[in-house]
This record gives C-alpha cells, sequence and structure tokens, in this order.
C-alpha cells in the first residue's frame, strides 16, 4: 500500500490492490498501468498492426513472440523501482512506470506510451542548478493507439493525462515537448488538444528516403501550481 500521507504531487497517481500496481487514471474505461509480465501476447498482437507500427501489409513481423516474451517481462522488472518508489510515497523522480493504456477492467493492451529524452532539445533552461538535474533535459511524449480504439479520443486523454499527473507533478518538468510529422494532423490534433504548441520546424534524416518534414511542440509547465 502507499503512505498514508500522501504529498499533493502524488494525487494523480491511484493504486490497484487486484494488481498491486499503481495506475493513471484517464477515464472510467482507461487507465495508464506499467507493463505486466502477462501482457506478452496482447504485446505481439499491438505491435503487429500495420497501422500501429507504420509498417506496410505483408512486412516481416516486427514483434516476434519470442523477442516479446524477452522483452516485456524485462520492461516490468525495469519499472519496479519506480514503482515501489511510488508505493513509498515518493514524488520527485526521472523515471516513469506507466507505459500501458488499458480497457478498465477488462485489463486489454489498446496502447502505449512513454518518453524519452530528446534529439530535438530547446534550449537549456534556466536553472542548471536544480535539485532534479533531470528537468534540464527536454522529454519529448510519444503513444500509439490499435485501430481498436482509435477516434475515441482515447489517445488524447491518455496523453494529456501522463503528462498533468506523472510528468508535471513527479518528473517536475517545465517542458514537455513532442515531435510530428507536418503531415500527421491527427497526431498534431492530439498534440495541440495536450496544450502543446508548435516552437520550431525541423527535418529528420533517414537513409535511403528524402527528409521529413517536421515540428518541434511544446507545453511550458508551471512547477508551482503543484507545490
Ligand atoms: C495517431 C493515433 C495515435 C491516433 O489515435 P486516436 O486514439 O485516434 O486519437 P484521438 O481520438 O485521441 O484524437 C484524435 C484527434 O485528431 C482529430 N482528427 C481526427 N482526424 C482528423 C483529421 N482528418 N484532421 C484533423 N484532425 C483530425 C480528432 O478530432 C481528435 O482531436 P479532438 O479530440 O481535438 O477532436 C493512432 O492512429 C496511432 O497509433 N497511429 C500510429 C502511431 C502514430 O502515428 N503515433 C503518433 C506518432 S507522433
Amino acid at each position: 500500500m502507499q503512505s498514508t500521507t500522501l504529498s499533493n504531487r502524488l494525487q494523480g497517481v491511484q493504486w490497484n490492490t487486484e494488481h498491486d500496481e499503481p495506475y493513471i487514471f484517464v477515464n472510467e474505461h482507461v487507465r495508464i498501468t506499467p507493463i505486466r509480465s502477462s501482457d506478452v501476447d496482447m504485446f505481439v498482437e499491438h505491435f503487429n498492426e500495420p497501422l500501429v507500427n507504420g509498417n506496410p501489409p505483408g512486412s516481416p513481423p516486427m514483434m516476434t513472440r519470442e523477442k516479446a516474451a524477452e522483452g516485456v517481462p524485462k520492461r516490468a522488472r525495469e519499472a519496479m523501482p519506480a514503482i515501489d518508489a511510488l508505493r513509498r510515497g515518493e514524488d520527485a523522480m526521472e523515471a516513469c512506470p506507466f507505459s500501458i493504456i488499458r480497457s478498465y477492467p477488462e485489463g486489454a493492451m489498446m496502447g502505449y506510451l512513454g518518453m524519452h529524452s530528446s534529439n530535438h532539445p530547446l534550449p537549456p533552461p534556466e536553472h542548471p542548478s536544480t535539485d532534479y538535474p533531470w528537468t534540464n533535459k527536454t522529454w519529448d511524449v510519444w503513444y500509439n493507439m490499435s485501430p481498436r480504439y482509435t477516434g475515441k479520443g482515447y489517445t488524447k486523454a491518455a496523453v494529456k493525462a501522463l503528462i498533468e499527473s506523472y510528468m508535471a507533478p513527479i518528473m517536475r518538468l517545465t517542458h514537455v515537448g513532442a515531435g510530428v510529422n507536418v503531415d500527421h494532423v491527427v497526431s498534431r490534433a492530439i498534440l495541440t488538444g495536450c496544450g502543446l504548441q508548435e516552437e520550431f520546424r525541423y527535418e529528420r534524416f533517414r537513409p535511403n528516403v528524402d527528409p521529413i518534414p517536421r515540428i518541434k511542440m511544446v507545453r511550458r509547465l508551471n512547477q508551482s501550481d503543484y507545490d
């Protein structure tokens, strides 16, 4: 169980006693949870969906069962230190244990989301001497949703919940970023709906393809809102 004297910053993180894991409430049918070792089959199915992985139909499977059988329990183990820290009531950390957009109460994997330290960061923030050195990086959110659940606003709601319940209060970020293809109107709508705005444009270079025009979108977060 979590500590009984919770900091305000932990208000967006709930606890599921059945799975003994934290979750972020998105709506009555959707939660964001850590990955579980039992997610292997759903993980394989999710990442072999062409509308999720972007590969042309008929391409070799992107995610083999063998790869998932090793990778999913590994990711679940890697999430444990952050889960334990949340259980102890810690409210300042770089790690994020949440990655699965999951239906409730069924438990199906609807989508996958997370964040990484950006290759296209903003200029360094003005507080290099912070107690939380990871906040001097630019963190970009990323996400995907199974076509079974798209078009319902679930991705937008999940990304917004991740930012407002975790990236802002617990990672203590002063800005959240994302990189999006200029022509990806749906993803741009998701990010705009989550409060991100265009900051600058750049090109992504990949071998043997034309440069892809991209937009860096950013939402600034006011840490004093969480104190
Ligand atoms: C892109 C993807 C995440 C969309 O998921 P989704 O669950 O359908 O998204 P949501 O329903 O939450 O939101 C879609 C938004 O796009 C808007 N939208 C949909 N079609 C649109 C169009 N043709 N033009 C403009 N906006 C459009 C919707 O109105 C909605 O915005 P709103 O809530 O402000 O009205 C999903 O299709 C996917 O996983 N694609 C593959 C991976 C990917 O592209 N990831 C993003 C990489 S940056």
